[in-house]
């Protein structure tokens, strides 16, 4: 028996096995034949990429996102779910599975959607896996992923058990369990907010709002339209954003300017979201920011949310938080 901890996020899609992780973007994209499937330089090893799913061949993430002509991406959540949660779970998951071989997974859904969703996640997941797994060298793999347990947890609780427990699932730091915690996940479509009283979930203190990073994407986008005339899609913006600067058919465009005023006003939502939110929770001890989003909103949004913000570890990938999370408390819930 194995844990297994899946975050699929509508931006980018997360497992780990508590040992290694993969990341990638939340896009599935119709398969097909690539003459030159070789590239020139020697890559980086990655996990496979393209995979056949029931009658379905498919790539996903970056994959698909380059050699891809059909490619779905939504941000809408029942599209999201019915057509491609499972298909990015079994993708994310399948490195960390053997053939056959029972898994337990823990899994998360935003807030708002926990209650309408998560049995229906629970059918969705919990059963055999018939797959194939098409390697880079063209060789296929038939593989049976076993998922036998399934558990479903808010989000953003995930990044406070990253913080609670450690990797036997036993707690580490005492004041996560012993006091009120406010978190804040911010991703790449959906804000979450909630709070963990004593680790009690409060559904007073909890809320879902789509003030996710994909809001500064999109001004961003509409600014660049402008000026281009070209579209970008938002799944595409998060390597200009960090360089600041993007190159459209030649042209160069400086976006520092932008970049500043759009996570500037994100934040600024956010923070009065939160503390409109939390008016009456005057008692929270201290403020997790988590979520990829978080971590590149953390210099404009520490200064407005009101309380202790506790500050992320720089050293990580703050994608992960909630995902690590997952993992550690499978280990607690499942001890071996
Ligand atoms: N190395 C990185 N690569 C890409 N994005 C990053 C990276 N580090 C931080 N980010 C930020 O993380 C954001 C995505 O965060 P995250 O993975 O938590 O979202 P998500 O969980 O997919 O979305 P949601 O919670 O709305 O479903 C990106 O939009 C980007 O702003
Ligand atoms: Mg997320």
């Amino acid at each position: 028996m194995r844990i297994l901890g899946a975050d699929i996020g509508f931006g980018y899609t997360k497992a780990t096995d508590g040992r290694q992780f993969q990341v990638f973007k939340s896009i599935v994209g119709e398969a097909h034949p690539i003459q030159f499937a070789e590239t020139l330089l020697p890559a980086q090893a990655s996990q496979p990429r393209h995979f056949v799913i029931g009658n379905e061949e498919v790539f996903v993430g970056e994959l698909a996102e380059a050699q891809s002509r059909g490619r779905g991406f939504t941000l809408d959540h029942s599209q999201f779910l019915a057509k491609y949660a499972r298909t990015l779970a079994l993708a994310a998951l399948s490195p960390f599975a053997e053939h056959g071989d029972p898994v337990r997974l823990v899994t998360g859904l935003p807030i708002s959607f926990f209650r309408k969703y998560k049995d229906a996640l629970t059918t969705l997941l919990q059963q055999r896996h018939e797959l194939s797994v098409i390697h880079a060298d063209g060789s296929r793999q038939d593989k049976q992923i076993y998922i036998e347990k399934v558990r479903v947890i808010p989000q953003p609780f995930g990044s406070l058990f990253n913080l609670m427990l450690d990797a036997q699932g036993k707690t580490l730091q005492q004041r996560f369990v012993t006091e009120k915690i406010g978190v804040i996940d911010v991703g790449f479509r959906t804000t979450d907010f909630t709070i963990s009283d004593k680790t009690r979930y409060s559904e007073r203190g909890s809320l879902s709002t789509d003030s996710g990073i994909s809001l500064a994407y999109n001004a961003i986008a509409n600014l660049l339209h402008e000026k281009s005339g070209t579209q970008v899609e938002l799944y595409r913006l998060y390597e200009p954003v960090t360089r600041g600067v993007i190159k459209i058919k030649g042209h160069k465009y400086d976006l520092t300017g932008i970049v500043q005023q759009a996570f500037g006003q994100l934040a600024t939502r956010i923070a009065t979201e939160a503390n409109r939110l939390w008016a009456d929770d005057w008692d929270i001890d201290a403020i997790v920011l988590t979520g990829g989003g978080g971590a590149a909103l953390a210099p404009y949004l520490q200064p407005l949310v009101q309380g202790e913000v506790l500050p992320m570890p720089a050293d990580q990938d703050a994608r992960l938080n909630n995902v690590m999370g997952y993992w550690k408390y499978g280990a607690h819930i499942w001890p071996m």
